[in-house]
């Protein structure tokens, strides 16, 4: 089975041929940082236009590093919630049109679905059950997964997403977007302890996260309540760099003791982790740590695949298609496609 995926839910136009769900024979990701860093995240009305300028040349380059004619293709897969709505609809139009143009069936596939689907694409002998742990800059999600193409949500963030919160303490930081990977480097290597931010836990039992409360503590340690600190980007850098692994360090300790509590809690003993957090270095350690020392096993994508990638659309959609999921190319119009 030979796949063509297609992903524009953030900011990310993403192409990708996947053969037999197995193995990649091209991914193609534009990223459009550039044009969101001076607003220091994903300005909505930008990324549609954006993906409209580069969703054609993408699935090009895509088919022609594939090697691949349309007429090979048995299907296009494409992500159709959740995302911003506009970027969303360029994706699946574009779909449409070629399902429509080529003859082949279209499948639905949800983004979050596709992140975990990204521990499948990269370790087959991964079974469900499973609990997953979806963390990105639009998510934080603990779910079980009980077979591939289903989950059910154990808890989720109450108000930031872990991703979102590292990119707004760059931003008080001033090391610019996306901030994940910037924290990350300046962190490393630096100890963690000179500074305690809180780690807000929520009720004993709860599987749900909450990081708009660090963010404030990061802001008030930098600049003082009363804003009289120094100005953003204005830190000395070991400064920087102490709040910067700081932050890191309670964002990790708590995103462990939730997984922790998810798989105590379900009994499960193997853990996923996807999503563009799933990339920090920090993070992949400490809970690998964790499941040594507790005795479940941990999964997670290359750091590529980690990000919005069109991989694992293209993946999800080939277990879709073997499980005989209606194709239908009228996704768009049913309001199948958004939150
Ligand atoms: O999955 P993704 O590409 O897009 C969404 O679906 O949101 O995730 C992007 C998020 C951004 O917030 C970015 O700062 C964060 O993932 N991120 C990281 C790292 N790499 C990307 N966060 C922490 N450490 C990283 N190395
Ligand atoms: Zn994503």
């Amino acid at each position: 089975m030979l796949l063509l995926g297609i992903e524009t839910s953030c900011d990310e136009t993403a192409a990708a041929v996947v053969t037999e769900g197995r193995r990649a024979l091209a991914s193609v990701v534009t990223s459009q940082v550039p044009l969101h860093r001076k607003f220091g995240g994903v300005v909505p009305e930008i990324a549609s236009r954006a993906h409209l300028d580069a969703i054609l040349p993408v699935v090009k380059e895509t088919l022609a590093r594939a090697g691949v004619e349309p007429d090979a293709l048995d299907a296009v897969a494409v992500t159709v919630r959740p995302g911003l709505i506009g970027s969303l609809l360029v994706g699946v139009s574009f779909a449409q049109a070629l399902a429509l143009l080529w003859e082949k069936p279209l499948l639905a596939v949800d983004h979050l679905l596709a992140h975990i689907e990204a521990c499948f694409f990269t370790d087959a002998d991964l079974e469900p059950p499973l609990v997953a742990l979806v963390v990105s800059g639009g998510h934080t999600s603990l779910y079980r997964v009980e077979q591939r193409t289903q989950a059910t949500l154990l808890g989720a963030t109450t108000d930031d997403a872990a991703g979102e919160a590292f990119d707004k303490v760059a931003s008080i930081l001033g090391l610019g977007y996306p901030g994940g990977p910037a924290i990350e480097r300046v962190a490393k290597g630096v100890e963690p302890g000179t500074i305690r931010f809180p780690r807000t836990l929520l009720g004993d039992d709860s599987l749900d996260f909450s990081f708009s409360g660090i963010k404030t503590a990061v802001l008030y340690h930098c600049f003082g309540q009363d804003a009289s600190g120094p100005g953003r980007g204005e830190l000395p850098p070991e400064e920087q760099a102490r709040v910067a692994a700081a932050f890191q360090e309670a964002v990790v300790e708590v995103l462990v003791e939730k997984c922790r509590r998810a798989l105590k809690q379900t009994g499960l003993r193997r853990l996923a982790v996807s999503g563009g957090v799933a990339a920090n270095g920090r993070l992949r350690q400490e809970l690998r740590h964790s499941a040594q020392e507790e005795g479940w096993t941990v999964a997670f994508p290359p750091k590529e695949l980690c990000t919005d990638n069109a991989v694992m659309v293209a993946a999800l959609g080939t277990e879709l298609l073997r499980r005989g999921a209606a194709t239908d190319l009228e996704v768009a119009a049913k309001g199948e496609v958004g939150q």
